[in-house]
């Protein structure tokens, strides 16, 4: 069964020309088994029309906010509650401007404020408009507070342009709604997840970093959110595209790594450290560009906090902490010691160095628990990411029962 089975999924459409694909998106929607009502911004039926998408989603279209009529059937706020998922499709520069300062100047501005249902924005603009500074900042505000940016991908563009910024393909969008949901093994389960490297900067150019791609990282966000969790993931500097139906936060340091992580880890069911966290950042970071001169520079560091260690001694600590562990040699010593100092409950150690690791398309995993040992021989990171979940989903312990 499809996890979009009787999800209640209400599609916003605003003013852009990916608009035209908004009717196979709601049909799709529906063969997924979703119930879909419409709404549309007065902008997007410039571009289509409420007849279309009322045919398809076999309820009549809403585009008014102060529509009398409509409001003494399903009222706004009802529409708000109904929805387990609201995906507006496209999402103009306008609507991301508006939402991410929480105006409610219409019908749709007002029903995502009003609702607590998950909210998806599919992006759709010039690939200028995209790179424009607003533009992004409004975005990463929305992604911020919990908005899963789906896209925008890349190609040819109605302007006649190539680039970044067309809404994806409405068989995409279905499965990213699909990825996340009430399925799955780890359904109903919030994790974080650190991944990527960690930059620290010396001055205002040069920095400090690791050769982590953030490659497993992804792929164990990804495989969480396949198997069901509802993922945060906090990414150091990667270029890797956020896995569908995922919240990510983007990082640069050790410092801001840890500050997005605990912002986030209160009544959360699962850690995992993925990161490649730098142990080590400059104790100073100078202001202009360091000159080149003949003598040696020294440079102090000092010690960066362990996030992972830090978050198994939480006193409200989620219920599995788990840590990788990169070792030249010696991995079972290095990740037992790592499993009992740091307090974890899992750890994944794999072998770096000699073209082994960081970078790798393929990975092997061992994988130590203080009462059992797993051995996963090299594969595909995605793969391995997903036996690595399974071990998750059967190491997480069964939830309490409250009685009330
Ligand atoms: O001690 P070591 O750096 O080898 O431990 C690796 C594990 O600890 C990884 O899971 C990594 O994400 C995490 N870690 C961390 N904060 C640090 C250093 C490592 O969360 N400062």
């Amino acid at each position: 069964m499809s996890s979009l089975a009787g999800r209640q999924v209400l599609v916003g459409v605003t003013g852009g020309i990916a608009a035209y694909k908004t009717p196979e998106l709601v049909r799709r929607l529906r063969e997924a088994g979703a119930e879909v009502r419409v709404i549309m911004s007065a902008g997007a039926e410039a571009f289509i029309t409420p007849l279309t998408l009322q045919a398809v989603s076999g309820h009549r279209v809403r585009s008014d906010l102060l529509d009398p009529e409509a409001e003494a059937g399903m009222g706004h706020i009802e529409l708000a509650r109904w929805a387990d998922d609201i995906l507006v499709a496209p999402a103009t520069a306008h609507v991301i401007a508006r939402l991410a300062h929480g105006l409610a100047d219409d019908l749709l501005a007002t029903l995502v404020l009003a609702s607590e249902a998950r909210l998806w924005l599919a992006p759709a603009m010039n690939r200028v408009m995209w790179d424009a500074a607003a533009v992004r900042d409004n975005a990463a505000r929305l992604a911020e507070r919990g908005v899963r940016l789906l896209g925008p991908g890349s190609g040819s563009q109605a302007c006649g342009e190539e680039g970044q910024g067309r809404m994806l393909e409405p068989a995409e969008l279905v499965a990213a709604l699909s990825a996340v949901g009430a399925e799955g093994p780890l359904a109903g389960r919030r994790f974080v997840v650190t991944a990527g490297p960690t930059h620290e900067p010396l001055d205002p150019v040069r920095f400090i970093g690791n050769r982590s791609s953030g490659r497993m990282g992804f792929a164990v966000v990804a495989a969480l959110a396949e198997a069901g969790a509802d993922v945060d993931l906090v990414a150091g500097p990667s270029t890797l595209a956020t896995p569908p139906g995922v919240r990510r936060v983007d990082v640069r340091t050790a410092i801001e790594m840890r500050e997005a992580v605990m912002a986030r880890i209160a009544g959360a069911d699962g850690f995992v450290g993925v990161a490649a966290v730098a142990d080590y950042r400059p104790a100073e970071v100078a202001g202009d560009k360091i000159k080149k001169s003949d003598s040696a520079l020294r440079v102090e560091l000092v010690p960066n906090p362990d996030i992972l260690a830090e978050v198994a001694a939480l006193a409200e600590r989620p219920a599995l902490v788990v840590g990788f562990a990169a070792e030249t040699r010696d991995i079972e010593a290095a990740a037992r010691g790592k499993l009992e100092a740091k307090g974890l409950d899992l750890i994944a150690a794999n072998q770096v160095g000699d073209d082994r690791g960081f970078e790798q398309a393929d990975n092997a995993l061992e994988i130590y628990a203080a009462d059992r040992h797993w051995s996963l021989p090299a594969r595909p990171k995605p793969e391995l990411a997903r036996e690595l979940v399974a071990i998750i989903a059967e190491r997480m312990p069964l939830r309490e029962q409250h009685s009330q």
